[in-house]
């Protein structure tokens, strides 16, 4: 008996614990209620009377034994895994600052325009920027081959000779929404037009290959160009204050008639400059005939301005590539509030 004792004794001594199954293997080779050394007192029976005594205590040292290996393995095999967590038993070291995210200065600027809108009683309508060249260009009063086509540098999806399949565009403006509009809402129809819009052109400081508009559309009975000019005053001053200066000038679009663009005095290290940020105009008789709107009974206002334009003034950035660039150090510096 005291031989098998020793035994179980050299190889308590002997199991190598080194994770946290080896340590559960000798708490089952062991210390379970099948293990080894409760087996062993089930022997006790059969040892004689007189060496029942130094039996009994051997049992005992080894039991003593195999729970004092199993704490200490455990002790050690928790600590490790603590180190590895460290960082977290002293609270009062510093930590890396989280960077928090922030609205793109395009969607803050388009915001702040939507608001203004809003309050003035125009709703939000939306349409494709895929758009076939009826809705970018011929309802809008563009005439075929005729050199307006080229004031916008399209870029095109799908041109065909086809007189039956229409040429596909990356809309150049947004006011193809106005079309769509205007076919499905009989007057009066008072909305601004966010969205997306595409040129083939050279990318510098001062011009990308896309940038976004604000279209807007007010057909009613009655409808002046007063109210447009008024219009278009109340929004820069609700947009830059009400000291802004600004100046209204004629201009050509094929879809409006008479036509005007407004300028805003951006004052800068330099002075300062004149910078254009909308384009206008009553809407053109021919426009409300490709839609079936009539144009004996209405009359109705248009515009369109750059949302990259008002965001470059708004916020004092001098080159348009800033905004598509995502760079997070540029970003960085719009955070609202
Ligand atoms: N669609 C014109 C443009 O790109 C802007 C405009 C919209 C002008 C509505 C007049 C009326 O540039």
């Amino acid at each position: 008996m005291i031989e098998k004792i020793d035994e179980i004794k050299a190889s308590i001594q002997n199991f190598s614990i080194e994770s946290d199954a080896d340590l559960e293997a000798f708490r089952l080779e062991f210390l379970s209620r099948n293990g080894k050394i409760q087996s062993m007192f089930g022997l006790m029976g059969s040892v004689p009377k007189e060496q029942k005594a130094a039996v009994g205590k051997s049992m005992n040292e080894v039991k003593i034994l195999a729970q004092n290996r199993f704490d200490k393995a455990k002790d050690k095999l928790a600590s490790a895994t603590k180190k590895v967590f460290g960082a977290l038993d002293d609270i009062s070291l510093p930590v890396e600052p989280t960077y928090t995210g922030s609205f793109h200065p395009l969607t803050q600027a388009l915001d702040e325009i939507k608001q203004i809108f809003l309050r003035l009683g125009f709703n939000i309508a939306d349409g494709p920027e895929l758009e076939d060249d009826f809705h970018n260009f011929t309802a809008l009063n563009f005439p075929a081959d005729h050199p307006a086509r080229d004031m916008q540098d399209t870029f095109f999806i799908r041109k065909t000779d086809d007189p039956d399949t229409d040429d596909l565009v990356l809309r150049t403006h947004t006011s193809p929404v106005q079309i769509r509009l205007m076919k499905n809402q009989k007057p009066p129809v008072r909305s601004i037009m966010p969205g997306r819009v595409y040129r083939n052109e050279a990318v510098t400081a001062k011009s990308y290959f896309q940038f976004n508009q604000v279209e807007g559309l007010y057909v009613d009975e009655k409808v002046t160009m007063g109210e447009l000019i008024e219009t278009l005053v109340m929004f820069a001053r609700l947009m830059y204050g009400s000291d802004v200066k600004y100046k209204v000038r004629p201009s050509f679009f094929p879809f409006t008639e008479p036509s005007i663009e407004m300028d805003v005095w951006w004052e800068n290290e330099k002075g300062g400059q004149w910078l254009e940020i909308l384009g206008a105009g009553m809407v053109d008789p021919n426009v409300f005939d490709a839609v079936g709107v009539d144009s004996e009974k209405y009359t109705g206002f248009a515009f369109g301005m750059g949302v990259d334009r008002i965001a470059m003034l708004r916020y004092g950035i001098d080159d348009i590539r800033l905004l598509y660039d995502n760079d997070i150090r540029f970003l960085e510096q719009f955070k609202s509030q």
